[in-house]
């Protein structure tokens, strides 16, 4: 054996142990755009939908101030799990302004099964067809023995810049008091 062996060894370790180094580094870095492609593979199924929040229904100029209601559509942006759907019926609402300014918003969805009431301008009621309850302008129980136990469900409105705002939700049918449907 000669001398020169003893002193290559340390060398080939040094070697072996950058390549190493480098190979983990490498490895980690390549780890990165794999994160990151997995991030936005998975990020729909973390993002919530959108209609839990206040959807714009009309303008204010689009409500006459005569005190009658008036049937709106509501629309709204829907996200699955991987696509986004703009302006997607999702119900429908009746507005209409009060003696005192202010926008009132029901559900257009009957409290006892489910239909949708219609507005009689004739009789100023709303009246359902599905079982005849019958509800003032206001939205009260009008008939008493109509078979809704409760009136029609309000919805809160929000008024930005003469735009009407309605936070929509629709409500559990056949009870007396309101649940909203999760
Ligand atoms: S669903 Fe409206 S009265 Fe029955």
């Amino acid at each position: 054996m000669n001398d020169d062996s003893k002193i290559a060894q340390p060398d080939s370790r040094r070697d072996f142990a950058k390549k190493f180094i480098a190979g983990l580094v490498s490895t980690l870095l390549s780890l990165i755009p794999l994160g990151a492609g997995v991030a936005v593979l998975l990020d729909p199924l973390r993002r919530r939908s959108s209609d839990t929040g206040a959807v714009r229904v009309a303008s204010l100029e689009a409500l006459p101030a005569d005190g009658i209601p008036r049937k709106f559509p509501v629309l709204a942006t829907r996200v699955d799990a991987w696509n986004k759907f703009s302006e997607v019926p999702i119900g429908a609402v009746y507005l209409r302004r009060t003696s005192d300014g202010q926008v009132q918003a029901f559900n257009v969805v009957c409290p006892h099964a489910g239909c949708y009431v219609d507005f009689l301008p004739e009789r100023g009621r709303y009246l359902c067809p599905c079982h005849n309850s019958t509800f003032t302008v206001a939205g009260k129980i009008d008939d008493p023995s109509s078979p809704a136990a409760r009136g029609l469900d309000t919805l809160e409105v929000q008024m930005r810049d003469k735009e009407i705002w309605v936070k929509f939700q629709n409500f559990q049918a056949g009870r007396a008091e309101k649940v909203a449907v999760a």
